[in-house]
């Protein structure tokens, strides 16, 4: 059972590493921002509450996103294990996530910090596109999908997040960075941080983070 948390600054790769790791250990991608969206997509009391907090670059409040993500973590297709991305973002929200996994007789195995430096993340959100059906991540420059517009995965049309605009970017670094400090401590002060350069080509980010887990491809041929 693998319980891995994906930490990383507003466009570090969290969410382009977590299908991969996904794909290779077997267990499900629980992300924060894709919960919060769905509910702001769906017009639920939480997604109204939200909306306007995700535009503007702030963290979700703790006791609304505990709920939540906690809720998902309680499913049955976590109960072997998850990749975590996106929360916790606080370390009150690292100490409910500790709690309710102790509850169950599980833990966190690792907390991967994807490195990239802050001038190298804001080019990325202007090339970002993300799937409407499934939130699959495409980067005009960096990872373009085969057929322009359309997503390789399911098929659906890629836009732009509301969120990616440049000023709300700007606003999301200046909110959240000092959080994720505070949450990288907290795993470090644990002994299960690895950090990991996310500046590399993402295949080479996922071979780090896989192999920090303990993980290690096959040799082929
Ligand atoms: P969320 O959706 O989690 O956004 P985020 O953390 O700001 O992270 P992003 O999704 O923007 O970036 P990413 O690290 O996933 O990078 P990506 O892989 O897309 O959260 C949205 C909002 O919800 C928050 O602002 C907050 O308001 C709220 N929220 C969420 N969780 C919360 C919580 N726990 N508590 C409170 N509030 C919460 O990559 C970015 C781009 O770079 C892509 O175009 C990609 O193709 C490209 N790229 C990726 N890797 C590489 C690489 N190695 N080289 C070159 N390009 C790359």
């Amino acid at each position: 059972m693998t319980v891995a948390i994906l930490l990383g600054a507003p466009g570090a790769g969290k969410g382009t590493q977590a299908p991969l790791l996904s794909a290779s250990l077997g267990v499900p991608v629980l992300a924060s921002g894709d919960l919060l969206r769905s509910e702001v997509a769906a017009g639920s009391e939480i997604g109204r509450e939200v909306d306007a907090i995700m535009q503007s670059g702030e963290l979700v409040p703790d006791e609304v996103m505990v709920r939540l993500f906690l809720a998902r973590l309680g499913r049955d297709d976590a109960l072997g294990g998850a990749i975590l991305d996106g929360f916790p973002r606080t370390r009150p929200q690292a100490e409910a996530l500790d709690a309710a996994l102790a509850a169950s007789g599980r833990h966190v195995d690792k907390a991967l910090l994807i490195e990239v430096p802050i001038e190298d993340l804001i080019g990325r959100f202007a090339g970002r596109r993300i799937c409407k059906a499934g939130g699959h991540v495409y980067n005009d420059w960096f990872k373009p999908p085969k057929v322009w517009g359309i997503c390789d995965v399911d098929g659906s049309e890629l836009i732009h997040r509301a969120d990616d605009a440049e000023a709300t970017v700007r606003a999301r670094m200046e909110q959240q960075l000092g959080p994720l400090r505070d949450v990288a401590d907290y795993y470090r002060e644990q002994g299960i941080l690895v950090a990991v350069n996310g500046l590399q080509p993402i295949e080479d980010v996922a071979r780090d983070l896989l192999a920090a887990l303990g993980w290690h491809a096959a040799p082929t041929g």
